[in-house]
């Protein structure tokens, strides 16, 4: 170990800095696992064994591998879920949150700098979006990056678990989280961050508020807080601006609709490949986790039932004819027709237009393309 290395550690610890030097030490731990394997794993011991601010909570629940719920003897922890050990990809993301969170990987990686300097690494974030877009994954996936258990705290279900206690509850999981290093999705934070102006809530919710204004203040800078929401507009606005960062999820975009099926289709793609166009097209808008269920549903179809495949794919991709205009059944027909190489006579029955009526559109389109 470097005589800096130890003056750093000397100069966090005697400023008091506990979440800082574990930080440190944690990171001592990753560079000198090579060079020096004995000082890192005596280093990793500590930090294991020195629960910081000797929280007794922590003993009661400590993380394993795969999904546990902590002890229920302790309601106040029962509902925690942690999720640990296993491998996640990385979502797909436009540019601009990929950016972000490659940021917030950076400072991590950085922190002694950062630290030096008196900054800190980004601690907490606010996901909001709507259903199926990533924001769990996404958080799960930033726990895998920053090496760090991963914690699922739903709100609605504390809610509704411990009512009357659910402020002891919510206490009882962010002294846990702050005295041990991991990453805390807080899920569906609206469920108690409504406004405080709201005039429908009970004072439950009032005070569950001002509990997560005052947790929110110095989130240690060796854990990572993240909330997520899908109704940003019910979340207090004093609350909302004591995040450090704010990500807003969306439905991808085409060009991301397209990245997804992609994905999804894995190894069944090269079956796929004149499906993608007609796939993307009635995909696009929606969710991720809807292109997912819709594209690991056809492959399963294609898989099971392969002669009747097309038809029944058809089906299920294309809109409900009966609530078309007869214009827009004619554009289906003959986008069938020109885009997806499907026969008239097949595309004339799905779209319930005549195969004249296709021909002749479609006549009237050559004739306008020249
Ligand atoms: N950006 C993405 N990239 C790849 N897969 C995704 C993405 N977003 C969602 N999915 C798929 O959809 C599933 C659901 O996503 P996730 O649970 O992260 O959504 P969410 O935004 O948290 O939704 P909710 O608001 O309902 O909690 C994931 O398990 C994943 O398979
Ligand atoms: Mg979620």
């Amino acid at each position: 170990m470097k005589s800096e290395q130890i003056i750093n550690i000397a100069r966090l610890s005697l400023a008091g800095k506990e979440s800082d030097v574990r930080l440190y030490v944690a990171k001592l731990v990753r560079s000198l696992r090579k060079t020096e394997p004995e000082t890192a794993s005596a280093l990793e011991g500590l930090l294991k064994s020195s629960p910081a601010r000797g929280n007794p909570i922590m003993r009661k629940a400590a993380p394993t591998n795969g999904v546990i719920i902590t002890p229920s003897t302790d309601d106040d922890l029962s509902l925690l879920k942690s999720f640990d050990g296993i491998f996640i990809e990385e979502p797909l993301l436009d540019q601009s949150m990929s950016n972000c969170l490659t940021q917030i990987i950076a400072e991590r990686q950085a922190s002694d700098v950062l630290i030096e300097r008196g900054l800190k690494p980004t601690s907490s974030l606010i996901f909001q979006g709507p259903p199926g877009v990533g924001k769990t994954i996404t958080a799960r996936w930033l726990s895998s990056q920053l090496d760090l258990p991963f914690y699922v705290l739903d709100l609605t279900s504390v809610m509704s678990s411990f009512l009357g206690k659910t402020g002891n509850n919510l206490r009882a999981v962010i002294e846990f989280a702050k005295t041990h290093p991991c990453v805390l999705l807080l899920d569906e934070i609206d469920a108690i961050a409504k406004k405080r102006s709201d005039e429908a809530d009970v004072g439950e919710l009032k005070r569950l508020v001002t509990i997560m204004l005052q947790e929110l203040e110095n989130w240690p800078s060796d854990g990572l807080l993240i909330a997520a929401t899908n109704h940003p507009e019910l979340v207090d606005p004093a609350l909302w601006r004591r995040f450090d960062m704010e990500i807003s999820f969306t439905n991808p975009l085409e060009e991301h609709v397209k990245k997804a099926v992609i994905k999804f289709l894995g190894p069944d793609l090269k079956d796929f490949e004149p499906w993608i166009g007609l796939l993307v097209d009635s995909l696009n808008g929606t969710s991720y986790s809807n292109i997912k269920r819709t594209i690991l549903k056809l492959r399963k179809l294609k898989l099971l039932n392969p002669k009747n495949f097309e038809e029944n794919a058809l089906d299920y991709l294309l809109p409900d004819v009966s609530s078309l205009t007869r214009t827009e059944r004619i554009n289906l027909a003959v986008k069938l027709v020109s885009d997806f190489n499907l026969p008239k006579l097949k595309a004339a029955k799905l779209a319930q237009v005549s195969r004249d009526t296709i021909r002749k559109k479609l006549m009237k389109q050559l004739h306008k393309d020249m």
